[in-house]
């Protein structure tokens, strides 16, 4: 079957539902991001794999995904992510299979039953599971007006596999729909639903994610750490505080840019994985790091747990001194420290000594930060 099957998978979605600061397809779902699940799964099971990703992020998702699979940038829409990811398909194609990446834990057997209808002649063919709750289709005043018997209903999900010349036909028309089955409805062509997935569900909020931990069927050991780290403020230095600049405040005195958020949650880090400390990691006798910003060694501390096989739960940071003072971005330090440890939850905290102490008579600023990770212990599949 050689160069006959490609997969598209959408992943050009920004996850506004799931509120997450990275592209739903880039988080972690155990020991891969929700993207490298579903790429795994599916390979085996075609010849070609296309990915749309977001424009912004089409470096990180090649040297995430490798050499193999062909990345494109998707559209504004998923439709117009798809029609992205037919361009790109291989002419001797005979069969694809759109899929979402959402759909992280769909099985390569999925995948696999849906190929074997459409080798058997079927145009278009989707899973599907039966509908559990009642569906009431309603007027815009709410009113009911009518209920659909519910065994006529399926809740359909991807991989949805199709002829390629047909699919190709059916986007010609530039049309939008959640799903790509729907464009084929629409030009008449007959399309089956075969029995679907459980664990194929949509990952749409983070109560998803927790439900998808589930059919990993893994275990998840918590540790916890705490960082604290302080710099005198030195005239003459820009401030760097929470991965942010501070025009106009007076910085600090250090080996790096004295980030005192960002060191205090890298030494978190540290003392939850037992893998060091900042000294030991990242210490003046690793000249490659002097002058380095907050958000590098959160990076690079955030490279070093993953290795280890660990993931963050979340991170309090408490920041401790006079000025600057945080309130007005409070927001913007923590979506900057978030991505620099790819989307974690992050909360930020200030407060002052009461006049006690080094930050409170105004020599210097201090943090505390305390994180909470964990390591999945059986997470292939
Ligand atoms: N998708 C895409 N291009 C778009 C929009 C969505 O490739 N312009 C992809 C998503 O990445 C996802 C799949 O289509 O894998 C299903 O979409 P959905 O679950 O709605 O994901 P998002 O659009 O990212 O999420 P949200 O609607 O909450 O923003
Ligand atoms: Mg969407």
């Amino acid at each position: 079957m050689s160069g006959q099957v490609t997969a598209i998978i959408a992943a050009a979605g920004s996850g506004l539902r799931f509120g997450a600061d990275v592209p739903k397809a880039l988080i972690q779902l155990g020991n891969r991001t929700l993207i490298e699940h579903a790429v795994a799964a599916i390979s085996p099971a075609v010849d070609q794999v296309i990915v749309t990703a977001p424009e912004t992020h089409l470096a990180h998702f090649q040297a995430l995904l490798g050499d193999a699979v062909t990345v494109v940038a998707g559209g504004q829409t998923r439709s117009e992510s798809v029609r992205a990811g037919l361009a790109a398909v291989n002419s001797d194609t005979k069969y694809v299979l759109i899929h979402d990446a959402a759909r992280a834990l769909a099985s390569t057997e999925l995948a696999k039953r849906v190929l074997a209808e459409l080798e058997i002649g079927e145009v278009a063919v989707i899973p599907g599971l039966l509908q559990v709750d009642t569906i009431k289709i309603v007027d815009q005043n709410g009113y009911v007006t009518s209920t659909p018997n519910r065994l006529d209903l399926r809740n359909v999900q991807t991989p949805q596999g199709f002829d390629f010349s047909v699919l190709k036909a059916a986007h010609a028309t530039n049309g939008e729909s959640t799903d790509d089955a729907a464009l084929i409805e629409k030009t008449g062509n007959k399309v089956l639903v075969i029995t679907g997935e459980e664990k194929a569900l949509k990952i749409t909020t983070p109560a998803d994610l927790a439900t998808a931990y589930n059919f990993l069927g893994t275990n998840r050991e918590f540790f916890t750490g705490v960082g604290v780290d302080s710099h005198a403020f030195e005239a003459g230095r820009e401030l760097w505080l929470g991965c942010i600049n501070w025009p106009g405040e007076v910085g600090v005195a250090g080996h790096s840019d004295g980030d005192v958020a960002a060191h205090s949650i890298c030494d978190s880090l540290f003392a939850a994985t037992g893998l060091g400390d900042l000294g030991s990691n990242f210490g003046v006798d690793r000249p490659e790091y002097a002058g380095a910003s907050g958000t590098k060694l959160l990076n690079e501390t955030y490279a070093l747990i993953t290795e280890a096989g660990f993931e963050i739960s979340n991170i309090t940071v408490q920041i401790i001194g006079n000025r600057p003072k945080m309130a007005a971005r409070r927001k913007e330090a923590i979506t900057a420290i978030s991505a620099a440890l790819n989307g974690a939850q992050v909360s930020l905290l200030a407060t002052t000594t009461d006049g006690l102490g080094l930050t409170g008579e105004g020599k210097g600023i201090s943090a505390i930060a305390s994180a909470l990770v964990f390591k999945v212990s059986s997470n292939d599949r």
